[in-house]
C-alpha cells in the first residue's frame, strides 16, 4: 500500500531528510586518507544523537551500525570497521535518520584524492542519473518512468551496470515503504505516481558488470568483477509539475569543495 503524505507530514520528512544532508555535509568535511570507516560511523552516531534523533539503520533487520560505508567495489551495506581510507578510494556513505516519527535516508559517494578520470566520470553520471529519475517523479507518471530514465542514461548511454538486486523505496513513518523504486525498467510500467508520495530514489551504478554478490557477513554487497560502484540517494515528494527535493546536496557539495582531500563531483544538475 502506497501512503500519500499530507503537506504537514511532508514537512516532517523534510526535517529528517535535512538532518541527513547536514550529517553528510559534516562528514564530508572530515574525510581524508588514514581515517577508519568505524571512526566515521561513530562520528555519524554522535552527530545524530546531538540532533536528538536516532539512526534509522541501527538494529534494522539486525544491522549493527549507524551508517553503511561502502568503499570502491562495495556497492552498498558496507560495514564500518578498521579499514583506513586511502587516496584514490571512493566511499559511499549512506545514512538514515529517524526524527519526530519520520525517516530521512540519503547516500553520497565521495572521492578521496584522485581515483582517476574513469571513476570520476562514473560518479558524475550516477549523480546525474539521479536527477534524470527525479525529473520523471511527477503526478501521472509511473514508477517505471523513473526507472527507465535512470537505466537509459547509465546503462544505454554510458555502458555502466545497473544493480538489479537493490532498489529505492517509499519513505515515511517507516524507512522502507511501498512502492519499490527500481533503477531499471520499462516506461509506463508500475504504480502510478500521485501527489504526496515520498520516495527515496537511489541509483546504484557499477563501472563494469551489473552483477553483485553478498559477502558471508550477510551485508557487504560487492561487484562481481571487483570494479568500483557509486550510490547517490535523494528524498523527494511527488508533485504535479516538478518533484520537490526534500534533501539538500548543495551543503554536501560545499563541504566537498572546501575539503582539499576530496575530488569534487560537480553537480551536473543542481539539487
Ligand atoms: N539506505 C539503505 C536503503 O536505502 C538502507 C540500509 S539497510 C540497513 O535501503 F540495514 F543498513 F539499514
Ligand atoms: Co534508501
Amino acid at each position: 500500500m502506497i501512503i500519500c503524505k499530507t503537506d504537514e507530514q511532508v514537512e516532517y520528512i523534510r526535517q529528517s531528510a535535512m538532518l541527513v544532508s547536514k550529517t553528510l555535509a559534516e562528514v564530508a568535511s572530515l574525510l581524508k586518507p588514514g581515517i577508519t570507516t568505524l571512526f566515521l560511523d561513530q562520528t555519524i552516531g554522535n552527530i545524530i544523537k546531538e540532533y536528538g534523533a536516532e539512526p534509522s539503520f541501527l538494529n534494522y533487520k539486525g544491522y549493527p551500525f549507524n551508517s553503511c560505508i561502502s568503499v570502491n567495489d562495495v556497492v552498498v551495506h558496507g560495514l564500518p570497521g578498521k579499514y583506513e581510507l586511502k587516496e584514490g578510494d571512493i566511499v559511499s556513505i549512506d545514512i538514515g535518520i529517524f526524527f519526530q516519527g519520520w525517516h530521512g535516508d540519503q547516500a553520497y559517494t565521495f572521492a578521496i584524492g584522485d581515483p582517476g578520470p574513469e571513476t570520476i566520470k562514473m560518479l558524475k553520471v550516477t549523480k546525474e542519473s539521479l536527477y534524470k529519475g527525479i525529473e520523471k517523479a511527477v503526478a501521472g507518471n509511473r514508477i517505471g518512468d523513473i526507472a527507465y530514465a535512470i537505466q537509459e542514461f547509465t546503462e544505454k548511454q554510458h555502458g555502466y551496470g545497473v544493480v538489479r538486486e537493490l532498489v529505492g523505496h517509499g519513505l515515511g513513518r517507516k524507512l522502507h515503504e511501498d512502492p519499490q523504486v527500481p533503477n531499471f525498467g520499462r516506461r509506463g510500467s508500475g504504480p502510478k505516481l500521485k501527489e504526496g508520495m515520498v520516495l527515496a530514489i537511489e541509483p546504484m551504478i557499477n563501472m563494469g558488470t551489473k552483477n553483485v554478490y553478498t559477502e558471508p557477513d550477510g551485508w557487504t554487497v560487492r561487484t562481481q568483477d571487483g570494479k568500483p560502484s557509486a550510490h547517490f540517494e535523494h528524498n523527494i515528494c511527488v508533485r504535479k509539475q516538478k518533484a520537490e527535493i526534500l534533501s539538500d546536496f548543495s551543503i554536501i557539495e560545499q563541504a566537498e569543495l572546501k575539503n582539499t582531500w576530496l575530488s569534487t563531483i560537480q553537480p551536473v544538475a543542481m539539487s
